[in-house]
């Protein structure tokens, strides 16, 4: 697998990774490095990360707790008080080593310490590494709401080193596969045909590649959100108001956040079919494909209009409508949809049907 080149940095996999960052640690002299890691991938990924890294500078490890409740403006704070007293300055490395909370919440303190510093990705989960640590979003979550503060910086290098998986739980391997699945549904029929066929215990690194492509072409095209780059929220609309809703309802029955947009996928699938001529065949394929691996979600009466009252806050809306990226077929997406309200209950339904 050769790298993957975007506007301002490049992803490089595997091997080709270790040497890479070797060699910009070389060239670019930084005062110190900074690893910051979870306790998980403190545990089970940076003794590897360590081992191929060549530097006689310093290091210093930095940890956070690990989980999407701590991905706050608090976990910052700690950072960049442990930055400041461990000697950071201008010229400081920051290597986020973890899932998406590392690198959304380690892109952002390195972005804003100082005014910013340097920071590399090197994703360890599926979900991070096709799509949390590329195209540059940074930040946290505000309450149960999430991502609302942050900005988008893009990293000096990503590294994808695919061996980090093995420790991966599967539920969570699982639920970074949701946003393959959803690079095939917006893009390319071939691929989401392709990914339908793999099963979670089989090499992923070919589609890992074809994922990270997928995204970065699109980011290249549209960096700032402006257009094209939404139809990566295929899925997220409801998604995300789903996730939040069950992370306040009970933090132990919370769901994961590919478990989450599995269901907005649905959803908002059925919407498609409504508005934007998603024929029934393939509506039928998509609930039944993501049905099949991932188990259906009980929404009671009270859970789907706590759902609905949270789309308002959902960051993707302007001028208080709330914008759909819907399908016209499979591997085709248009994006800033209206939908009608009364459609909600009715995809509700067709979910559970
Ligand atoms: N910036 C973006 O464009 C973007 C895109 C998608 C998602 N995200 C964000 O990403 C976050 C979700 O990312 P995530 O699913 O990676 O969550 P995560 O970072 O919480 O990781 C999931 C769990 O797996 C553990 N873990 C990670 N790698 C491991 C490994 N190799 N071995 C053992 N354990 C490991 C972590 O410690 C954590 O407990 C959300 O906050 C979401 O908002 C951001
Ligand atoms: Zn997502």
């Amino acid at each position: 697998m050769e790298s993957i080149l975007t506007e301002t940095y490049s992803i490089y996999f595997n091997e080709l990774a270790y040497e890479a960052l070797n060699q910009h640690l070389k060239k670019e002299r930084y005062s110190k490095i900074f690893i910051l890691v979870d306790e998980n991938t403190h545990r089970d990924c940076l003794p590897l990360f360590l081992s191929a890294l060549e530097t006689k500078l310093d290091l210093e490890i930095i940890e956070m707790e690990a989980g999407e409740m701590n991905k706050t403006i608090e976990t910052c704070i700690q950072i960049w008080h442990s930055l400041s007293e461990l000697g950071g300055d201008r010229r400081s490395l920051m290597i986020n080593l973890g899932g998406g909370v590392v690198t959304d919440l380690g892109g952002f303190v390195a972005s804003t310490f100082k005014r910013g510093i340097d920071f590399i990705n090197v994703p360890t989960s599926l979900l991070a590494m096709v799509d949390a640590s590329i195209g540059g979003k940074t930040g946290v979550d505000l309450g149960v709401l999430k991502n609302q503060v942050g900005v988008i910086n893009q990293p000096r290098m990503v590294l994808v080193m695919v061996d980090f998986l093995k420790t991966l739980d599967k539920r969570q391997l699982r639920s970074g596969f949701a946003e393959m699945l959803k690079h095939g549904l917006i893009t390319s029929e071939p691929y989401w045909s392709k990914l339908k066929e793999i099963r979670l215990q089989d090499s992923l690194d070919t589609y890992i590649f074809q994922s990270i492509e997928i995204k970065n072409e699109i980011v290249l095209q549209d960096p700032r959100e402006n257009n094209l780059r939404k139809i990566l929220n295929f899925g997220h609309t409801l998604g995300h108001a789903i996730e939040s809703h069950f992370l306040k309802k009970d933090e132990k029955t919370a769901l994961l956040h590919g478990e989450a947009i599995a269901v907005g996928m649905i959803l908002e699938a059925y919407l498609s079919s409504k508005l934007s001529g998603l024929g029934p065949h393939q509506l039928e394929d998509i609930k039944h494909t993501l049905l099949e691996r991932y188990k259906k979600v009980k929404f009671t009466e009270e859970d789907k209009e706590a759902v609905l009252s949270l789309l308002i806050f959902d960051k993707k809306n302007s001028h208080g409508l709330v914008n759909f990226v819907l399908l016209k077929c499979i591997g085709d997406a248009v994006i800033d949809q209206r939908v009608p309200h009364k459609l909600f209950m009715e995809a509700f339904a067709y979910y559970e049907e």
